[in-house]
């Protein structure tokens, strides 16, 4: 059991009004809120030991530098990597897909095969469109049917000897589908493809294990585990890392320089160019300290429970239709009520006080499959809990009738 009151007084945020009314923030897989810890943590970090890192002998360089460095570890054990070098440092998830996809553009050829699944957020699909451009591979996409769970059997056929990557989220961000993706894995294996799993949605929810899992790829944002925007992490298996290009030029990921030839740094320098987002990177470790002071396995148990609440409750208000109905799925629920628009329902909610995403959640196809033009998404964390939830269906009868 979760001391709900301890987690929310955790996070200042969540108590205010907005609109004169309380806040309910159900827009979590959009970016989590941050426990005074990681608020503190920033302050903390331009208090005292505020300096560029990897590049100065004076002690605060050396003081930032370590924080930097074991935040790197503390990463490295959450996701348990075998080495702390196969975690880059990067902007978040859409930077690390897009890390890997330039690399293997300068990797793959013409006739060559990368799929990804009608699931995937943009940042999971232009990516590797901008690589099938630039190197003539081709790119294939594994079908989902009306639960929003991907068709297993067509991704079996999808995959032939010509497949080089296969790109798939761990959970859809607008349907909450947990995707199976150890059988992902072995089978792209099986090909000899490489695999990238994006994360996003995933870390905060499930514990990973990157070995377990004997993923290639896997990343995150830390904003999506209650620490800091423009920070996230790539994790690689050190064969691939070394195997692939680096992502920028730039200071610090080069071993030497001359105008004839540079030679590129070890990893993880090899893809870190340029000064980072230090702060980011150092309070990362005190989300992940956050997260693991109330267990994954806690907040997964809850968020399930808050998850069925949601569904069932939600379920009796007249001309509801769910969108992602899979058996496995995280705290995330799409809806439409009748032919209403979801940006007039989220509009009317607002005013009381209620935080829900409304659109397309950048998965256009997704929308395609359903012919909708976007969804009311409410997503949970744990600190939500069930009187919000009671709050949320009413406020969603009352936008019904104001909007008849
Ligand atoms: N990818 C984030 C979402 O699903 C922004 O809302």
């Amino acid at each position: 059991m979760l001391d709900l009151e301890a987690i929310r007084a955790d996070f200042p945020i969540l108590n205010q009004q907005v609109n004169g009314k309380p806040l309910i923030y159900f827009d979590n897989a959009a970016t989590s809120q941050k426990p005074r810890v990681v608020v503190d943590a920033i302050a903390a970090y331009y208090n005292t030991i505020n300096s560029n890192i990897h590049r100065g002998v004076h002690t605060l360089s050396q003081k930032a530098t370590d924080a930097y460095e074991l935040s790197r570890q503390k990463i490295q054990h959450f996701v348990n990597a075998k080495h702390s070098h196969e975690i880059i440092f990067t902007r978040g998830t859409t930077e690390s897909i897009n890390l890997v996809a330039h690399g293997f553009s300068q990797l793959l050829k013409k006739g060559d095969e990368i799929i990804i699944s009608h699931l995937e957020h943009h940042s999971n699909i232009v990516p590797w469109q901008l690589a099938c451009e630039k190197t003539g591979a081709v790119l294939k996409v594994i079908p989902i049917n009306e639960k929003g769970e991907l068709l297993m059997d067509a991704y079996e056929k999808l995959l032939t000897n010509n497949t080089k990557v296969v790109a798939i989220n761990h959970i859809s961000n607008s349907l909450g589908t947990i995707n199976p993706i150890e059988e992902i894995i072995e089978k792209a294996h099986a090909k000899g493809a490489a695999v990238l799993i994006d994360g996003a949605q995933a870390t905060a929810h499930l514990k990973i294990d990157v070995q377990k899992l004997n993923c290639d790829f896997y990343c995150s944002s830390a904003h999506k585990m209650y620490g800091p925007t423009g920070v996230g992490f790539l994790y690689g298996k050190e064969e691939w890392l070394k195997k692939l290009p680096p992502y920028q030029g730039g200071g610090e990921m080069i071993a030497t320089v001359t105008f004839d030839k540079t030679t590129y740094a070890e990893l993880p320098f090899k893809f870190e160019a340029g000064t980072p987002n230090i702060e980011g990177g150092i309070v990362f470790a005190s989300a992940i300290d956050y997260i693991n002071s109330i267990g994954l396995d806690n907040i997964a148990a809850y968020e399930n429970e808050l998850l069925h609440y949601a569904t069932q409750k939600l379920s009796e208000i007249d001309g509801i239709k769910f969108y992602g109905t899979a058996n496995h799925k995280t705290s995330v629920i799409a809806f439409n009520i009748g032919d209403i628009h979801p940006y007039d329902i989220g509009s009317i909610i607002d005013k009381l006080g209620i935080a829900v995403r409304t659109g397309h959640h950048c998965t256009q196809p997704i929308m395609d499959f359903y012919q909708i033009p976007g969804t009311i998404r409410a997503s949970f964390a744990f600190y939500n809990t069930k009187e919000e939830i009671d709050e949320l269906i009413k406020a969603i009868k009352r936008a019904q009738i104001m909007l008849k």
